[in-house]
């Protein structure tokens, strides 16, 4: 029996095309693992009115971990149009798997290191080496929101915060309302996985970007968890930054900076721009990790207008192999595949049309296998 079970989801569009290049270079490193193919995006939800099947579950249930390429996701009415037409009607509605994923497995650091690698034609700037660690399963996408707002939800606020009678005036069908849920039990963890991260790695520095000015009570427990947990890493300093300033600096001084952590929205702003910084989508990976189980996946999407065509930099599903050779405790993999990945960037004679050049995406894929 193999060591590890890989639940294998390649999803749609692009998510196939760069899912292949991954498997090649698993294959190529010899990994012990079995990969069990798993259902999941837009066809599902088109065939079965579920993008995310309960064998899906079932199966990523009885695996190590799970390795994703990308899906396709549209609004209501067009996701409606395109069901079957028996399943039509029958108050179906779409919900993101990825986020069902996090979730259900509750999956609540979303990891995303963006490193300048040299020779890559995309880096905003050279030695840019960020690891965001974003809350994942909470804050203000926890999901709870009104609209219209219940009056006995606007009633209760307001007998717990006056500040609400300012809305007396606006009749409930004209609010709407989404509550940013912090828990101290869950800003720990991710103020923890930070720390234990930047040690491991050797990150002098970890800041928390929030907002204690303003979210007084919600920023203000993440800034006091933080504080609490980096007591236990006294080698590691903590700095804490405001998110609006902390964009500026990103953009101005991006090298000052080195594991980064905050809540869920916040963290969602920041990768986005970290990753820009070092080339963008093509370069972008994430890790979505819980205390037993973790899915990685490149963050772009499907971009359907390339899917199949071999085309696209298959760099961040690679990256998001790396991590998860990394997870399951694989270093010198780990290692190896991030350095034949460092070398082909730096001698840039292979390279995807995002970096200007006309290679497909196997060329890369293979230009890394024959470096590892
Ligand atoms: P997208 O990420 O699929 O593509 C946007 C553009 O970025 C592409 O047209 C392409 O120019 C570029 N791009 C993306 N990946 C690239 C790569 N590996 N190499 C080079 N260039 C790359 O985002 P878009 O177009 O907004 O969404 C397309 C579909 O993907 C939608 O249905 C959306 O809902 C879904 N989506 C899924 C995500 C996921 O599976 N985690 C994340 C984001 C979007
Ligand atoms: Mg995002």
């Amino acid at each position: 029996m193999a060591k590890y079970r890989i639940a294998w989801m390649p999803g749609d569009g692009i998510g196939v095309d760069v899912m292949h290049a991954a498997r090649l270079v698993l294959e190529t490193l010899e990994l012990d693992a079995e990969y069990v193919p798993a259902d999941i995006g837009w066809e599902f939800w088109c065939n079965e009115g579920n993008p995310l099947p309960e064998r899906t579950i079932e199966i990523l249930k009885s695996c190590t971990c799970g390795l994703f390429g990308a899906i396709t996701s549209k609004p209501n009415d067009e996701a409606e149009k395109e069901l079957r037409q028996d399943l039509r009607g029958k108050g179906l509605s779409y919900r993101s798997p990825i986020v069902g994923l996090r979730q259900l497995f509750d999956l609540y650091t979303n990891l995303r290191p963006c490193k300048a690698y040299k020779g890559n034609p995309l880096n905003y700037k050279d030695n840019i080496d960020l690891v965001v660690f974003r809350e994942n399963t909470e804050g203000l996408y926890s999901g709870v929101e009104y609209h219209p707002l219940p009056d006995e939800v606007r009633h209760t606020l307001k007998a717990f915060n006056e500040r609400m009678s300012r809305f007396d005036s606006v009749p409930g069908e004209e609010i709407a309302l989404s509550l940013r849920v912090i828990t101290k039990a869950g800003a720990r963890r991710i103020v923890r996985q930070a720390f234990s991260y930047a040690q491991k790695f050797g990150y002098p520095t970890v800041t928390l970007v929030e907002k204690p000015n303003v979210l007084r009570e919600t920023s203000g427990l993440m800034t006091r968890e933080a504080r609490a947990v980096s007591n236990d890493y006294p080698e590691i300093e903590l700095w804490e930054t405001n998110i609006d300033a902390q964009m500026m600096w990103l953009l101005k001084n991006p090298n000052d900076y080195g594991v980064i952590v905050t809540s869920n929205m916040f963290g969602d702003i920041v990768s986005d721009l970290a990753a820009q910084l070092v080339g963008g989508l093509g370069f972008a990976a994430s890790g979505n990790i819980g205390d037993n189980f973790a899915v990685f996946e490149p963050t772009h999407g499907s971009a359907p207008k390339y899917a199949g065509q071999n085309k696209v930099n298959p760099t961040a599903m690679l990256l998001a192999t790396k991590l998860m050779l990394d997870w399951l405790g694989e270093d010198e993999k780990a290692t190896c595949l991030e350095n034949a990945i460092k070398q082909v960037l730096a001698e840039g004679t292979v390279r995807t049309y995002d970096m200007s050049g006309q290679s497909t995406s196997m060329d890369m894929a293979e230009a890394v296998r024959d470096r590892l």
